[in-house]
């Protein structure tokens, strides 16, 4: 068992390393430095949710601790996006997101899920130990059918990409916000079982949540998310992020009565932008009452557009040069493959499928 150590200004308080029924794998494959990995989909602009929920880990974890993995999954994209031309502008607009937002390609590798074709084969392998049953209990799939809505089969099978995506680079630690924790334990499920029946060929991971940014709260108090319409984007244009902020729902309770701060989410997404000292502040005007939203809300958007400022400002110079963005996937793919290509050879010796090589003559 190792400990993740928080090295920058989030605050190791902020970590919650333990999620319930995770452990770490001590299985040969690991060699000393943790491997982290995750994933965001294509679907469209960065939302606050995203940032502080899974991107701010990226960065934070790419410093050392390890070697980080992260890529633009546009396959599980698929399963939504289905219009070729809105597809490559949003993942040519994830990469250039996600490089301005501090991801470094010399610290951490970025490479897009489809340039490393042997993910498929993966996951087929995964899907022909995966029971029904479990995939029937993963919410994306579960919500659509409740809904009445037609799902395909890219959907129900969503959760088995995923592992593939997991155990393909030996993943120790994968940095998500809560929404994926259940896919991730879908994951451990899934190499345990193929591990029990093949030796132990996969390195089981584990989630990683930070406690403060869990489920970052959207404009109406419910989980941020595109698809319920009350998301802000990270790079949004500063007028319309403006109109959102002063439209964050909030209650009609007169001014004077004081109010708990605790799940508040105008509180909430406060503290995520501002300081320690400011969230303290801020906490005591609730408490003690005779203060208005609207001020707060003001504040708010000052604070958001100094937060991002920087990064817009790198965003605009990566803009302007696309073959440096093109050159970053490009690397990262290769890098991607070589771990990919090591990875799949073992599972396909493990199963049966090739052949186990004893000597180097036989490996070339
Ligand atoms: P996706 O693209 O929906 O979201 C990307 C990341 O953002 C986090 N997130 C949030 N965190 C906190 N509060 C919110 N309101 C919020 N909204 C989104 C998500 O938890 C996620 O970490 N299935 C994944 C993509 C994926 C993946 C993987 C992730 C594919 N393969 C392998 C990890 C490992 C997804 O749809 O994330």
């Amino acid at each position: 068992m190792f400990e993740v150590v928080c090295n920058d200004a989030m605050g190791a308080k902020k970590y919650q390393p333990d999620v319930p029924g995770a452990c770490v794998s001590t299985q040969a494959h690991y060699n000393g430095r943790m491997r982290i990995l995750s994933g965001i989909q294509p679907t469209g602009r960065f939302h606050w949710g995203n940032y502080f929920g899974a991107i701010r880990q990226y960065i934070a974890l790419q410093n050392g601790q390890g070697t980080a993995f992260y890529f633009i999954a546009n396959l599980h994209a698929l399963t939504t996006v289905r219009n070729k031309e809105q597809m490559s502008q949003n993942i040519q607009d994830a990469a250039l997101d996600l490089l301005a937002l501090g991801l470094d390609p010399n610290q951490a590798t970025l490479f897009v899920q489809s340039d490393v074709p042997e993910i498929s084969e993966l996951c087929w392998i995964l899907m022909t130990s995966t029971p029904m049953g479990l995939l029937e209990r993963c919410h994306a799939y579960k919500d659509k059918k409740a809904k009445g809505l037609p799902a395909d089969a890219g959907l129900f099978a969503y959760p088995v990409l995923m592992a593939a995506d997991i155990l393909m680079y030996d993943s120790d630690i994968v940095p998500v916000g809560e929404d994926q924790v259940q896919h991730i334990e879908v994951c451990r499920d899934i190499a345990g079982s193929f591990n029990h029946t093949f030796g132990e060929v996969f390195v089981i991971p584990r989630a990683q949540v930070l406690a403060d940014s869990a489920r970052v709260p959207g404009l109406n108090g419910g989980k941020m998310s595109k698809s319920y319409g009350n998301a802000v984007d990270v790079f949004g244009d500063l007028k319309v992020q403006k109109k959102k902020i002063m439209g964050i729902q909030t209650d009609s309770r007169p001014m004077e009565e004081p109010k708990n701060p605790e799940g508040d989410h105008l509180f909430e997404l406060y503290s995520l932008f501002a300081s320690p000292e400011q969230t303290e502040t801020l906490g005591e005007t609730y408490r003690r009452g005779n203060f208005g939203y609207g001020s707060i809300k003001k504040e708010l958007v000052g604070l958001v557009e100094n937060f991002f400022a920087e990064a817009r400002e790198r965003r605009r110079q990566l803009e302007a040069t696309p073959e440096i963005v093109r050159q970053v996937l490009a690397d990262g793919a290769a890098r991607a493959r070589r771990k990919a290509a090591e990875v799949l050879r073992r599972v396909q010796e493990a199963c049966g499928l090739r052949k186990q090589l004893q000597t180097d003559k036989e490996i070339q």
